[in-house]
């Protein structure tokens, strides 16, 4: 139990609703998310990544979970959002997200893309390779605009995560590398660029990392850069963008730091070495997107087929799967999970919880030790905010599930489940 989580009646509770009648009400599978947990996780961010008291910046990372009511709540939270696509800045806008409070990221923005992000007035740009610095000069030119931006660099650090998600190491899709030159040579074209203001620089190293140390590293390299940057060039950058967040609980395998450990190493970590090589301590940006929207988000299953192989595997299998969380297989990732109806059962079996889609893979959890199922219960797998509904696909034909927000006792649905006929919404004859 974490979060607005409680047990009454041996019924599991979010924000103070039963997942029992929101499983009647909204049908499965449905995401949850409780919103005071959101809101939590965002204050937390602020307050440690000394939002106020130093004016750095905290950037919701669309990415793991974007949809209207997000991007309100986000706005009312005061973070600022980075996006990577067409869509998410389309869905800000119309969420009437402040544009000057956006970060573009990608490591192929296309030419509709720029225009769209310059035209809409988006804080900052982070521009990832050489091809995008002169299609953001025409077009800024065209609409007569001075545009900000941060240049991605590859630090060359290589974080504990997932070959999928690692993103630092030199041999990566994104951003400047480091060893190369490249940086250099982007910061030499600057001058024939009179549309274009490089303010200062971003890196990313990976996401769902737990250690401190790669961040520190990170932190490091960059100020560095900073000082060498100011005496080779003169060019003063006063804001480092440090990339995602920290990682998340999803097992009991998993040791996460706090947001404030976090917020608090990276902070003391820029003040001592500016301190130690001599520079301005700059304002410092994170992008987390996990740490404020995983935990909060947990989906109902209902339980449909129970197979029971002897002495080798009972398989449950639930009406969602791979198509609401692509997760597991695409990262073997882990999740835990209960039954919200049975939360004081005592006999634990373990059991595989496998989805519905035609693959073998489509499996959720391996060993889910859960307890005396039966068809027609409901089966919560939590830490599904992020990277869930947001990755979420149609595969099978089968429609995405509605998104409710939960707080205070009340139910809010925030997205409605797909119906079939929107499915063939685009479909021609
Ligand atoms: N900033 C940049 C430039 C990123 O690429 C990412 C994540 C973030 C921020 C947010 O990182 P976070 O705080 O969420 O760790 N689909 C994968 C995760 C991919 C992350 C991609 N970039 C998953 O489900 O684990």
């Amino acid at each position: 139990l974490h979060g607005n989580m409680s047990i009454k009646n041996n019924t599991l509770y979010i924000g103070g609703v039963s997942c029992v009648d929101l499983a009647n009400k909204y049908s499965t599978p449905l995401y949850i998310f409780d919103e005071n947990l959101i809101r939590e996780n965002c204050r937390e961010y602020r307050k440690y990544f000394k939002v106020d008291e130093n004016s750095n910046k905290v950037a919701y990372a669309g990415k793991a979970f974007l949809t209207l009511y997000m991007c309100n709540l986000i706005k009312e939270e005061n973070l600022c959002l980075d996006v990577v696509s067409g869509g998410e800045l389309y869905t800000a806008h119309k969420a009437n997200f402040p544009m000057e409070n956006i970060l573009f990221h990608g490591n192929n923005k296309t030419i509709d893309e720029i225009k769209m992000g310059i035209k809409l007035g988006v804080g900052r740009f982070v521009v990832d390779n050489f091809y995008e610095l002169d299609i953001i000069e025409e077009i800024c030119k065209e609409n007569n605009k001075i545009q900000e931006i941060y240049f991605r660099i590859t630090p060359g650090i290589e974080a504990h995560t997932h070959d999928y998600i690692k993103t630092g190491q030199i041999d990566s899709k994104f951003g400047f590398a480091l060893i190369n030159g490249d940086l250099y040579e982007a910061i030499e074209k600057l001058s024939k660029y009179k549309h274009i203001k490089l303010v200062g620089l971003h890196a990313h190293i990976g996401s769902q990392i737990f250690d401190i140390q790669p961040f520190i590293d990170e932190v490091d390299i960059m100020i560095d850069l900073i000082k060498e940057i100011k005496e080779k060039y003169n060019i003063d950058l006063k804001e480092i963008d440090l990339g995602g967040g920290i990682g998340v609980y999803y097992t009991k395998e998993d040791k996460p730091k706090t947001i404030k450990e976090f917020c608090e190493a990276i902070i003391n970590r820029t003040e001592v070495k500016c301190k130690e090589i001599g520079i301005k301590v700059p304002t410092l940006i994170i992008e987390p997107g996990r740490s404020i929207s995983a935990n909060a988000g947990s989906t109902l299953y209902t339980i449909g087929s129970i197979k029971d192989i002897k002495n080798v595997r009972t398989y449950v299998s639930v009406d969602g799967g791979m198509t609401d969380n692509i997760r597991p297989s695409l990262y073997k990732a882990g999740y835990e999970c209960s039954i919200v109806n049975k939360m004081k059962y005592e006999k634990v079996n373990n059991v595989t919880v496998a989805g519905k889609c035609c693959e073998s893979g489509d499996i959720l959890i391996t060993h889910a030790n859960i307890m005396d199922i039966e068809s027609g219960d409901i089966l919560i797998t939590t830490s599904t905010g992020a990277y869930g509904y947001s990755m979420a696909s149609n595969y099978n034909k089968i429609p995405k599930p509605a998104v409710v927000m939960v707080s205070n006792g009340k139910a809010n649905l925030v997205c409605k489940r797909q119906t079939y006929d929107e499915l063939l919404e685009l479909e021609l004859i």
